[in-house]
């Protein structure tokens, strides 16, 4: 088969790097994440190169040896946000800290560039830095400036190029969904400037993907995790084409974190789709919930629950007596980047399937997993090619920790300052009607490429509507030190305190959500919101609220196409208010929430 046409996109750690791919992808043109250290050499083939972000800056910790050469090689070269100052600085121009710019802002084009062709002279673009090309090098012109979206704080030069060798550099996140016509400015890029042929399709991908298990598996045998979700089903039928099913084995585990009577699916539509004889079915509750007790701190959780899933799956590998066995896994792509899959990237979260002894098996070749550089979309694709039914296909992501880090623990804080932040607030808050509660709690977020731990805050008050109460969680975060969520509460409750109560995994608390999670997706069904809300967790925290109950509920319904962003969703008034007071019946419950941020800072799951 003749090779495809295909994008370099050197990862130097920022957390859009692989959404860059999967757009060129979608686009029909083949693209891959590569080491900006790789030697040079190894970089001519492509058509075209884009450098990522960074969580670095490039100004003072900037980047020090990687394969700057490829600079030189003629190929056409695009940057974004640290990308665009690397090519600014290699050919002599300068980078200087300046004013932070972050979210929207309005791009004014200046100059006519293909890279820009088809595109208004002002553009909505998505901004994350807080350092700015100052000097232009020789032979580059300013494509463009912005203003953010009060028309304040001009920064030049968010768009230069050097139209003789092909080099441009952006300022802005194109590939971020908000930067609106970054898709347009992408096709720019990778078919007209580099002249790519548009034959990559998810359907070949079956055969060719089916040709890497074979070469990868040899006469081994594949004993897969199937959690039952889209990803590890996919997975399933596809082994199932490149294996067939004698050399294909499927364990379920019940880690007894899934949602109510969720194992009992499971088991009935890997059966619908012929996958019966080569399932087995584990209950291993006791061993989760006994590696789980008496930890708190997120990150323990997630390693203890993959370590478990592990121990696990070798004691079975070895009862089925299956010889040489590798593991197979339906590792996606945001799986394994928030889990710092780059050398570059922040670890945000451990994902479960990416533990050390997990990483130390793929050290040992001993793991396959054929969709780890897919993300959602295209394995719902992918699942569509292979025969998989709608239903299997739109199922709502679920987390392979599962409600394991929907209930959070919470270790105290002591670092929450309620003077200094209480004031910061008031402020933040001066002209609305609401007030803010901030949570003697943390939450995972993720600001400027980097994890985040901090504190969430519960504003109370008269409904602005939906803008306004989106606007302000947007500004918030940015606003007040120490925050990274917000939540609004719907409960009725006029919450003034929110004390802090310890919390573990015990079958209790596990089953209070699961009866709740029934509770709050039974709602978005019957609203017809399901295909709308992308996700929705639904999450336990361990607070008194005013004196009552122990546990403040939080809904988390988000937008989202591939979970490296999302938006907080609408679920009206009506689905809400159903939530609210069902939740509230509840003694052990306190107050009720939404969450209502966005990711970044916040991430979708809350630990
Ligand atoms: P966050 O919370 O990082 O989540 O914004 C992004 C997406 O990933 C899911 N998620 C996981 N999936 N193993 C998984 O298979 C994990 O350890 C894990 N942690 C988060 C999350 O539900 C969301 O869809």
């Amino acid at each position: 088969m003749e090779p495809h046409d295909s994008i370099a996109v050197l990862d130097f750690g920022g957390q859009y790097v692989h959404l860059i791919a999967t757009k060129i992808r979608a686009m029909g043109v083949f693209s891959e994440i590569r080491d900006p250290d790789d030697p040079v050499e190894s970089f001519r083939h492509y058509k075209g190169i884009i450098l990522s972000g960074s969580p670095a800056l490039s100004a003072h910790d900037g980047e020090s040896g990687w394969s700057r050469g490829v600079l030189d090689l003629g190929i056409p070269v695009l940057g974004f946000c640290f990308g665009h100052q690397e090519i600014a600085k290699y050919s002599g121009g300068t980078v200087e800290h300046t004013d932070r710019e972050y979210g929207a802002a309005t791009l004014t084009i200046l100059n006519d560039s293909p890279i820009f062709s088809g595109l208004s002279k002002e553009e909505t673009v998505w901004m994350s830095h807080g350092d700015s090309v100052m000097e232009l090098p020789d032979g580059f012109v300013e494509l463009g400036y912005s203003a953010d979206a009060h028309g304040k704080q001009s920064h030049r030069n968010s768009a230069i190029a050097h139209e003789g060798k092909k080099q441009y550099g952006l300022q802005f996140h194109p590939e971020v969904d908000d930067t609106v016509n970054g898709h347009r400015m992408l096709r720019n890029f990778v078919i007209d400037i580099c002249g790519a042929k548009a034959d990559w399709k998810i359907e070949n991908q079956i055969e060719e993907r089916s040709a890497a298990i074979r070469e990868q598996v040899g006469d081994k045998s594949v004993l897969l995790l199937a959690s039952g979700g889209v990803d590890s089903s996919v997975c399933a039928l596809l082994f199932k084409h490149a294996l067939g099913t004698d050399r294909l084995h499927l364990l379920h585990i019940d880690n007894g974190l899934m949602r109510k009577d969720e194992s009992a699916s499971v088991e009935a539509n890997l059966t619908r789709m012929g996958l019966g004889p080569s399932l087995r079915v584990v209950d291993a509750t006791d061993d989760f919930l006994g590696a789980l007790e008496g930890l708190v701190d997120p990150e323990q959780k997630r390693k203890a629950i993959g370590d478990t899933f592990i121990e696990v799956f070798e004691r079975h590998a070895a009862e089925l007596d299956l010889g040489a066995v590798l593991l197979g896994q339906g590792t996606i792509y945001p799986d394994t980047i928030e889990t710092g899959g780059s050398k570059r990237a922040d670890t945000i979260k451990t994902h479960h399937n990416r533990v050390p002894l997990v990483e130390q098996m793929i050290q040992e070749g001993r793991v396959v997993e054929p969709l780890a550089d897919l993300y959602k979309v295209e394995v719902r694709e992918l699942g569509h090619a292979l025969g998989l039914d709608a239903a299997s296909i739109d199922r709502h992501p679920f987390p392979g920790p599962g409600l394991g880090i929907r209930l959070a623990c919470a270790p105290p804080t002591d670092d929450l300052d309620p003077t200094t932040m209480r004031a910061e607030l008031e402020a933040a808050l001066e002209g609305t009607q609401l007030r803010a509660l901030p949570l003697p709690v943390k939450s995972v977020g993720v600001k400027a490429d980097l994890r985040s731990y901090e504190h969430p805050v519960l504003l109370v008050g008269p409904d602005p509507g939906w803008d306004t109460l989106t606007a302000i969680a947007t500004a918030l975060p940015k606003r007040v030190h120490g925050i990274n969520r917000c939540l609004y509460e719907i409960g009725g409750s006029t919450p003034q305190q929110a004390r802090h109560i310890p919390g573990t995994i015990t079958r209790a608390r596990l089953g209070l959500l699961r009866e709740l999670d029934a509770f709050v997706m039974d709602a978005l069904e019957r609203h017809g919101l399901m295909k709308t809300v992308w996700q929705c967790p639904t999450v336990l925290v361990p607070l008194e609220v005013d004196g009552h109950g122990t546990e403040l509920v939080v809904v988390r319904p988000i937008l989202s196409e591939r979970a490296m962003t999302a938006r907080p969703a609408d679920i009206g008034p009506e689905c809400r208010a159903e939530i609210a007071e069902k939740l509230m019946s509840y003694d052990a419950v306190g107050a009720v929430a939404i969450d209502v941020t966005s990711k970044p800072p916040a991430t979708i799951e809350w630990e």
